[in-house]
């Protein structure tokens, strides 16, 4: 097999045009996604149920023509193992329960996330000429959900627990760092030709507690999967223009960030990769304007290789699903016809 479009970006090598996926781009903005959905008794036996992952994951290869398969899942689903519960319910975003007590987590078992595997291997029999992305929450996303038990605002309890449990907060940061680097192994054993950590909720912290109670942790984690894999990862974090500094010192090959970034200017400063980083709300404008805000930024970008087009954060529910089509044929175009 030929070395996939966005592997050759990653390795800086030359490209046709640039190669784009979309950070959820599998789900229920697609009325193919609603109709398996209805399947599965709720969306964590939809995670669980490998035929049914399998389909939704190949969806946006079919629908779309993306230039990477993301694997079908949830960044919560090793939290289960760990002893916490989480629920799914309809339009109220995730729950998650733990007591906030460490001695009441269990050490983590990777077999117990068996399926996210089994979907890994079936979808390198599917896909053959496009990379199989494995994903993972960053730990103190993760570390955010277990603490903040429903959905996610201002992290209101995440940060009174790292200011006033500082010990209890590292342990759990240590806890998650080995959680996550056991889920993305085995997700690379499986055939994962790379990896994307996701940092959604590093968006509302400040530098400095970004700097000693994440940072480390995360650096930690791709240290140690570079040491022992030789897939790329891509670390995407929020808060984007606050950290880069930070983030290109994890030993990421591949920064994926948000729009308060001016990629013009970030990738002429920093030798990573980059991905992204267009205004999702961009999919809710009229059809020229999506095709305007969608070249302007190709236009912006200093280099022809070592770069991905991507959203600055996922697709919503309720966008349209023409329009995310229009998105990706106006990438792939770009620098053949205009
Ligand atoms: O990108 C893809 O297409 C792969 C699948 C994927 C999902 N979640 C499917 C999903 C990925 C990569 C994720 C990551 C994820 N999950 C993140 C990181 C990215 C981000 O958006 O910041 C986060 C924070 C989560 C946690 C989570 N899971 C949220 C906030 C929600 C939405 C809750 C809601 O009801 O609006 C989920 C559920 C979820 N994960 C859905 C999908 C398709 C919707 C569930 C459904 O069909 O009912």
């Amino acid at each position: 097999m030929k070395k996939p479009l966005l592997l050759r970006s990653i390795a800086k090598e030359p490209v046709e045009r640039f190669p784009v996926w979309l950070m959820r781009q599998a789900g229920r903005y697609m009325p193919q996604y609603q109709e398996i959905r209805r399947r599965a008794k709720d969306f964590l036996s939809l995670c669980k149920d490998v035929e049914l992952s399998v389909k939704v994951s190949l969806l946006p290869l079919e629908l779309l023509g993306v230039d990477a398969v993301i694997l079908f899942s949830d960044i919560l689903v090793p939290l289960e193992p760990l002893g916490a519960k989480i629920e799914f319910t309809e339009g109220e975003g995730p729950k998650v329960l733990w007591s906030g007590k460490l001695s009441d987590l269990k050490p983590y078992d990777p077999d117990e996330n068996g399926y996210v595997y089994e979907v890994v291997r079936r979808l390198k029999e599917f896909s053959k000429d496009v990379p199989v992305i494995g994903f993972a929450g960053g730990p103190f996303t993760l570390a955010s959900y277990l603490i903040e038990g429903s959905p996610i605002r201002e992290l209101k309890k995440t940060k009174i627990f790292m200011w006033e449990r500082e010990y209890d907060f590292k342990r759990l940061m240590e806890v998650l760092t080995d959680t996550v680097y056991s889920f993305l192994s085995r997700q690379i054993e499986a055939g994962a030709d790379l990896v994307q950590i996701f940092d959604s909720w590093t968006l509302y912290i400040s530098r400095s507690d970004y700097e000693e109670l994440v940072f480390p942790y995360v650096k930690e984690l791709v240290g140690r999967i570079k040491k022992f894999y030789e897939v790329p990862v891509i670390y995407f974090f929020r808060g984007s223009s606050s950290f880069i500094d930070l983030a290109s010192q994890t030993g990421a090959d591949v920064l994926s960030v948000d729009w308060s970034v001016d990629l013009s200017v970030e990738m002429v400063r920093f030798e990573n990769v980059f991905q992204g980083n267009l205004d999702p709300a961009v999919l809710y404008s009229g059809e020229e304007t999506v095709k305007m805000k969608t070249l302007e930024l190709l236009r912006s970008i200093p280099r022809r290789t070592g770069y991905i087009f991507n959203l600055g954060h996922g697709i919503a529910p309720d966008m349209d699903l023409k329009k995310v089509k229009l998105l990706v044929e106006t990438v792939k175009r770009f620098g053949i016809e205009y």
